[in-house]
């Protein structure tokens, strides 16, 4: 594991974490890795949340799948498998206070269609509901296994981007304060995960710089996943010239490339870099992380 290149506050001092990069760099791998590092300091309640429905993260946890009812998964850890929908009705359900109002709202077929075509409430719904979770100190530490690139940025900024339209109420008011949760870096680490080929570093600066320079977010660490081997020698050695030599200069400079990339996106983007190994045994990817993490705790 690499050392952070610049210095970020334990994780264990962060309530809410957010996991986003592009499908298939290891979000989930990672976010489960966090839920077990953070659930393993004493005694702590930690939240595992998917959105729209997903649940990439029980084969990983080794749980029996996520349901759309919060439950223990394993030992400290709960989970839940939101979607707009669900999360909009246990919200309104918080709000509202009334199981008899939430029916008659949401029980409407009309009400239901119309409110299916708001666009972000089903994230803004979501968001609520992570949000209520982090205010009412029921879990010592949220983990959003999140939605992928843009759709993370439509999920984070549902909030800002309604506050304005919203009447003034309670809704008006929750809105304002889960925009500014996930614009907070005492409660809130947005983490971006990436691989270390030049494409995924590239979308990721997009996404980085979208979402901290644009959108103000509160940002954490860079995950640099499946990495190579760290270099040993900072000068490039003699190779043989014969077709082994070459052969392990091409390995050289490929490693020593995927570094260079990842070093120069994390400083580009002003985060903490921690880079995880390639793991050669999948069943044990996510013991594989835990251990990488142990010293961000
Ligand atoms: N460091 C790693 N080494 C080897 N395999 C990994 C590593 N990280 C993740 N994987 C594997 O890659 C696949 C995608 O990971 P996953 O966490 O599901 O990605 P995402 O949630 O971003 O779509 C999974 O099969 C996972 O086991
Ligand atoms: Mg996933």
């Amino acid at each position: 594991m690499t050392r952070p290149i610049a210095t970020s506050p334990p994780l264990s001092q962060t309530v809410f974490h957010v996991v986003t990069g592009k499908g298939g760099v290891g979000k989930s791998a990672v976010a489960v890795a966090l839920a077990r590092t953070l659930a393993s300091q004493g005694h702590k309640k930690v939240l595992l949340a998917t959105t729209g429905g997903d649940d990439g993260v029980s084969s990983l946890l080794k749980c029996q799948p996520l349901g759309r009812e919060l439950r223990e998964l394993v030992p400290g850890i709960w989970g839940v498998s939101m979607t707009g929908e669900s999360a909009r009705e246990e919200y309104a359900r918080i709000v509202l206070k009334y199981d008899t109002v939430v029916r008659l709202v949401f029980g409407n077929p009309l009400v239901r269609h119309f409110l299916d075509f708001v666009p972000g409430l089903g994230e803004l719904n979501q968001m609520g509901k992570l949000y209520y979770h982090q205010v009412s100190g029921d879990f010592d530490h949220i983990v959003l296994d999140g939605p992928a690139s843009g759709h993370a940025v439509t999920l984070l900024t549902a909030a800002s981007k309604v506050v304005s339209t919203v009447p003034p109420g309670p809704l008006s008011r929750d809105t304002r304060y889960i925009a500014e949760l996930v614009t907070d870096p005492g409660r809130t680490a947005i983490h971006l995960v990436t691989l270390p080929s030049s494409m995924s570093c590239r979308e990721l600066f997009e996404l980085g710089e979208r979402l901290a320079q644009k959108e103000g977010m509160a940002m954490g660490y860079l995950f640099a996943n499946r990495m190579p081997a760290a270099q040993e020698a900072e000068v490039e050695p003699q190779f043989a010239d014969d077709d082994a030599g070459r052969f392990l200069q091409a390995a050289w400079q490929q490693q020593t490339q995927a570094w260079d990339r990842v070093r120069g996106l994390a400083k580009r983007l002003g985060l903490p870099l921690v880079a995880f190994d390639e793991v050669s045994q999948p069943r044990n990817v996510v013991d594989q992380l835990v251990s990488n993490l142990e010293g961000l705790r």
